[in-house]
């Protein structure tokens, strides 16, 4: 058996008076892609706010690769190797498609003064090839995000999460308010996955979507995952009987 690349134990989290997860358990391996699905509520979004280092848990413990870790903020968890794209992600739609992959890891030149200096060619060219590895087709580099189609976006963000070789990549719900177009693109991202050997979880309403895309459901009802299978043993009526 490999070693787990994250395990959830036990974790608990409460929001003043709501219990949103009780005694969570979670296992991933190296190279699996995990659809996590559940009601509105669920407790899908908590799950994945603490492993991206938003919130901690009240119970519980994380293991990355056998070694407990501690997500403090966003920055541990990418620090860890975690990223997560968003519904709306964190890109800024006035700058740059290059300076938008490179987001908190600029790479630095030296000058003559001694400062470093942005390496704009070197983003440049980096960005060409990281948008090239997702199969996304852009003009240039220089085009500001703002300009992007909400699907293009999130493939600059996968592409970024590719670049830089996130351990795991967190994608919630990021196919919400795009064209059925824009959605078949962002869905075949997630099966790219698989061949860049990413280890993800893929956070979407849409069972079909999962069935697609992921190796496991893993379905959450009230705080709790009520149902854990691979999706080749198992149908969409079976997970809507457990949610
Ligand atoms: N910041 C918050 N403050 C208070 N309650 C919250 C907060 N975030 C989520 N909740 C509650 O926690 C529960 C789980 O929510 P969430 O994790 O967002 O579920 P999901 O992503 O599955 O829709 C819900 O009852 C929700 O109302
Ligand atoms: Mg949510």
């Amino acid at each position: 058996m490999t070693t787990p690349l994250i395990e959830c134990r036990h974790l608990d989290k409460w929001y003043s008076g709501v219990h949103a997860l009780k005694d969570v358990s979670l296992t991933i391996r190296p190279g699996e892609v995990v659809g996590l699905v559940g009601d509105n509520g669920a407790g899908k979004s908590t799950l994945i706010k603490i492993l991206s280092g938003v919130h901690e848990p009240d119970k519980g413990q994380i293991l990355m690769g056998g070694a407990p870790v501690r997500l403090r903020n966003p920055k541990d968890a990418m620090r860890a190797g975690i990223e997560t794209i968003y519904q709306y992600n964190s890109m800024v739609p006035t700058m740059s498609i290059a300076r938008n992959l490179f987001i908190g890891r600029e790479p630095l030149k030296a000058s003559v003064f001694g400062f470093g200096l942005l390496d704009q060619e070197r983003m440049r060219q980096e960005s060409v090839q990281a948008i090239a590895d997702v199969d996304l087709h852009l003009r240039s580099p220089d085009a500001l995000v703002g300009e992007l189609s909400g699907g293009q976006r999130q493939g600059v963000a996968i592409a970024r999460a590719m670049h830089f070789k996130s351990k795991l990549l967190i994608l919630d719900e990021p196919t919400n308010h795009l064209s059925v177009k824009e959605t078949d693109k962002v869905i075949g991202f997630v099966k790219g996955l698989k061949d860049q050997g990413l280890t993800g979880i893929f956070i979407s309403h849409n069972m079909q979507h999962v069935f697609q895309s992921c190796d496991r459901v893993v379905a959450m009802a009230r705080g709790e995952i009520v149902f854990d299978h691979p999706v080749t043993e198992t149908t969409l009526e079976d997970v809507h009987e457990h949610l």
